[in-house]
């Protein structure tokens, strides 16, 4: 059992998406935790939309090694520090979960679905943090790029809707501002005059 615990509401103002790794490996035992707790997202018609593929502990090189070969074709024309150099990114987290959706060919259960999986991701990201663990979701070109979705088994009606990088860190990025209630509210019956009144 995890030993931290953040209320809902400083896990959600306090996480941060991480993008610097310190290269310290994540356990699959935490991975599996963090997942089994994040499932309970909502869903519609309960049919929990995602499946996952994940790298953690001895498999990480091997999608290390699938991600340098999509995204530095050339990569055997270069030396080992150039190489180097452009793996720092998926060399330093340390797990990778791609979540996979169905694409429903009906587009509301398709949406609903994408919706879905996305409050399973944030879940996921919350319960990160309070692990102490950083995560982004990214969403690179290739996750569409037919060979590697045959590299992570990806069917035909299966989509990659996220990239994860998970792994620990040693700087917390600043904040990035977000709008105020009131300046994305509109109170249904109530004119913007009505408002200006009450301030
Ligand atoms: C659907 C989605 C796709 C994203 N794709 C990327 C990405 O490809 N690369 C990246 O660096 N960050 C990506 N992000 C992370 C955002 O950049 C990040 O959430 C945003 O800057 C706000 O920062 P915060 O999460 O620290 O508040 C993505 C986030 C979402 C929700």
């Amino acid at each position: 059992m995890n030993e931290q615990s953040l209320s809902v509401r400083e896990a959600i103002i306090g996480r941060r998406s991480i993008k610097k790794f310190n290269g310290q490996p994540v356990d699959r035992e935490d991975l599996m935790n963090i997942i089994n707790d994040a499932v309970w997202a909502p869903n519609h018609k309960n049919r929990e939309p995602w499946r996952l593929v994940v790298a953690s502990e001895e498999n990480l090189e091997k999608i290390q090694n699938v991600l340098r070969d999509t995204t530095i074709p050339n990569w055997q024309t270069l030396s080992n520090e150039e190489v180097a150099n452009k793996m720092q990114k998926f060399t330093t987290p340390g797990a990778y979960v791609f979540v996979v959706v169905p694409e429903d060919v009906r587009q509301k259960q398709r949406l609903e679905d994408y919706g879905a999986a996305s409050t399973f991701i944030q879940n996921i990201q919350l319960l990160a943090w309070d692990y102490g663990i950083g995560s982004c979701w990214k969403t690179p070109d290739f996750l569409d790029d037919p060979k590697f979705r045959d590299k992570l088994g990806v069917q035909h009606g299966e989509r990659i809707i996220s990239m994860l990088q998970l792994g620990y860190f040693d700087e917390l990025p600043k904040a990035k501002e977000r709008k105020k209630a009131k300046e994305i509210v509109t109170f249904f019956g109530e004119t913007n005059q009505e408002e200006d009144q009450e301030d």
